[in-house]
């Protein structure tokens, strides 16, 4: 017999259709029009759909737990409707040995909510990198601070993604200044630094197999680059909602509210990203949440660290989108949930049998987005009043974590993908 049978309107196959997904040890069993389980929970009306997978945060733990932790990062995640988190490896230490590795696996296992992968950091030490390479989810390469040419990136096994912060370092050094607001801040890390950074790489990788990830790319100029065809290389682009949906123009509680790498641009910049990502040109949306509390962000502009939070918003932010039909649902499901698990090779982001049994339910009902109803620990949101919709219910391997919008799930629940 079939542990769990849920059943409703999923999005099945491209489409949305009334169903029963069975669900057996939190895998999809098999999708049919009628199923019998020992437990059978219908949805009636709303909504199923599988659910996101955020390939880009910074959840500061170790060493930084005073901004997030892995308890309160994977929270944000669950209410917003992501089951899988893909945490990057600027940590204190820096995730670049295999010690530093095990012990953020250790620590994350212990205060996950939902599954994680853990990125490794590509320095130029690479007698790491094949004991990296066993457990984490890619590698990372952050361009704004790696001296030495890219000869290195030949040393990563040919399955590893590379994930790149494609921002040229030469180039930001030649433009930067000090910066007052958020115009001044795209000025001195101009779009052609990020252009610059993202030839660079692709031309370090072109004789490699591995796929090429460009992370939080803020530009039509770098997707078009990017995405360049009769290229033998597989090369993805993320974009993420504060560079689509805020600009130098928006209104923050104080400017340096507005301040992440890649900064935000000017208004025009932005809705030129934002046709790209509608038309199918970048591959997913990924939050970069990258919280730091209101304490350090209301500094002087020059002084206050550069990120934003976001994983909780993101997917609430494009349902949203795609009830106002500014987005198709299939164009959502695809860069939040299938293409990141493809890219990332996850068994998860589809509604099909074999994949991890993590979906989502919504009724569709918009909510103002308020700092308060958040759970990161940094207490404030660059999308404050905004309107978004929120998942009502979530399921991790088949067992429900979010019920009514209330949490129901358990601390050490989310699990090391990777081993
Ligand atoms: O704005 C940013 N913040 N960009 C990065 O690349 C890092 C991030 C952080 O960790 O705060
Ligand atoms: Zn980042």
């Amino acid at each position: 017999m079939i542990d769990i049978v849920i059943e409703g309107k999923a999005f099945v196959n491209g489409r949305i259709q009334k169903c029963c997904i069975g669900i057996d040890e939190g895998k999809i069993l098999s999708v049919k029009k009628i199923l019998k389980g020992e437990k059978n929970l219908d949805f009636g009306d709303k909504l199923i759909l599988p659910a996101g997978i955020d390939a880009h945060v910074h959840f500061r733990d170790p060493g930084q737990t005073h901004k997030e932790d892995f308890f309160t990062g994977t929270m944000s995640a669950a209410f917003g409707g992501i089951s899988c988190i893909l945490d990057m490896p600027n940590t204190v230490p820096p995730t670049t040995t295999i010690d530093a590795l095990d012990e953020k696996i250790r620590i994350a296992k212990r205060k996950s909510v939902v599954d994680f992968g853990l990125y490794a950091e590509i320095n130029k030490n690479a007698k790491q990198i094949p004991f990296l390479s066993k457990k984490c989810i890619a590698f990372k390469l952050y361009l704004p601070e790696l001296r030495d040419d890219l000869d290195i990136l030949k040393k990563i096994p040919e399955d590893k993604v590379i994930a790149v912060h494609a921002e040229d370092r030469k180039c930001i050094q030649k433009h930067g200044k000090k910066s007052k607001n958020l115009l001044d801040h795209s000025n001195s890390r101009p779009i052609k630094c990020e252009v610059k950074g993202i030839k660079k790489v692709i031309d370090a990788t072109k004789s490699l197999k591995n796929s090429l990830h460009i992370c939080h790319c803020s530009s039509m100029e770098g997707i078009k680059l990017s995405k360049l065809k009769n290229r033998n290389q597989q090369i993805s682009v993320g974009t993420t909602p504060h560079h689509l949906l805020l600009s130098t123009n928006s209104d923050f509680r104080g400017q340096s509210f507005g301040k992440v790498n890649p900064p935000l641009r000017e208004e025009k910049d932005r809705a030129k990203l934002f046709d790209k990502m509608r038309d199918g040109e970048t591959d997913i949306l990924e939050s970069d949440h990258a919280p730091h509390l209101i304490e350090e962000k209301k500094k002087n502009f020059d002084d206050a660290p550069a990120g934003l939070p976001g994983v909780e918003t993101m997917l609430p932010l494009f349902l949203f989108l795609v009830k106002k039909e500014w987005i198709s649902l299939p164009r959502l499901v695809g860069m939040v949930s299938e293409r990141p698990a493809e890219i990332f090779h996850i068994k998860k982001g589809k509604i099909s049998q074999g994949r991890d049994a993590d979906l989502l339910v919504t009724d569709f009902k918009e909510r103002k987005i308020k700092s308060k109803d958040m759970h990161s620990k940094c207490g404030w949101t660059p999308f404050e009043g905004m309107d978004a919709i929120f998942p009502t219910n979530l399921f991790l391997r088949g067992e429900r974590i979010i019920e009514d919008r209330e949490f129901v799930g358990e601390k050490g629940y989310g699990k090391f993908i990777g081993e």
